[in-house]
């Protein structure tokens, strides 16, 4: 197992999400790749990473569709600082209450959709696999902002996805529900999945308060796809609804971005990531 993470630890400069286009999920997506961020345990940042990630691929001028998956928590609303001026969400697609335009949001490069605000007998997998068909051809990307945890939880976020990025903070719960999930996505047949670590410190390595990357990827048996360091000004920024362009942490989510596109982007300052 070890030495299996040390060659995925050391082919991190290629592992990017190289998606077959003709390995589609759920036969939806016509155009755009469908990526979803989940996690098992809930507070990772889904929400800020799936955020930056698609600011960062709306940076490199692509079309970019980013739903929250999050039923009732409107956490993408408060990250883009866009609340009050939310009208319609994807149940009301779902539900033929409004059409796709009504309700996205054009924010910083990115169309949202925000998510529904209670679950709804509406809210099923087939019209929203449907629904993502609709809006597949006006797409590169559309990112998923899933809710945490597993089974029911996910269902929707993970139907129509052609990639998991599975988004876990360096500690030992984390990275065990990481591999849950891991688990849970191969058993849907989700045909591409990553891992992200969030969070990172290497200090809090050096001093045996957090898990090496080694360690991680040994947990949740998946590649590596980037790691985002601990950065207190971009938490600042997304909880408060402010620009976050400016932080290591969006660095790090673009460098995501860059390998999602297929750009060869090794780990930067790999020796000072705590592995050695
Ligand atoms: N790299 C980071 N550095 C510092 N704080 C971070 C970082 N990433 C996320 N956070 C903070 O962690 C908290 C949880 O983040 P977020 O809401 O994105 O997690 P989540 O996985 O979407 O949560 P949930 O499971 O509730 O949907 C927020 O306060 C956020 O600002
Ligand atoms: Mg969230």
């Amino acid at each position: 197992m070890e030495i299996a993470s040390k060659i995925l630890y050391n082919r991190i400069c290629i592992a990017c999400l190289l998606i077959d286009t003709n390995q589609q999920h759920g036969e939806v997506a016509e155009i755009a790749q469908i990526i979803s961020f989940v996690s098992g345990k809930g507070g990772v940042g889904k929400s800020s990473l799936s955020s930056a990630v698609a600011c960062a691929l709306a940076d490199h001028g692509k079309k970019v569709l980013l739903a929250d998956m999050d039923i009732g928590l409107k956490s993408l609303e408060t990250l883009f600082g866009i609340g009050d001026s939310v009208v319609y969400n994807w149940g009301d697609i779902l539900a033929d209450r409004c059409t796709l335009p009504a309700a996205i949001h054009h924010t910083r490069g990115v169309d949202l959709l925000p998510a529904p605000l209670r679950p709804d007998g509406a809210l099923k997998p087939d019209r929203f696999r449907r629904m993502l068909a609709d809006c597949a051809p006006q797409y590169d990307f559309i990112l998923l902002d899933a809710p945490s945890g597993l089974g029911d939880n996910i269902e929707l976020s993970v139907c129509a996805a052609t990639a998991a990025v599975i988004v876990a903070t360096p500690d030992r719960i984390s990275a065990d529900a990481a591999g849950e999930c891991a688990r849970e996505l191969a058993g849907r047949a989700v045909p591409t999945v990553r891992l992200a670590v969030n969070r990172f410190s290497a200090r809090d390595v050096r001093r045996g308060y957090a898990l090496n990357l080694d360690e991680m990827i040994d947990l949740c048996a998946a590649r590596l796809i980037g790691v985002v360091p601990e950065d207190s000004d971009f938490s600042r920024c997304a909880c408060n609804g402010l620009p976050f362009a400016h932080t290591q942490a969006f660095q790090a989510a673009g460098r995501i971005a860059g390998r999602i596109l297929g750009e060869e982007i090794p780990l930067k300052h790999l020796e000072k990531f705590g592995n050695n």
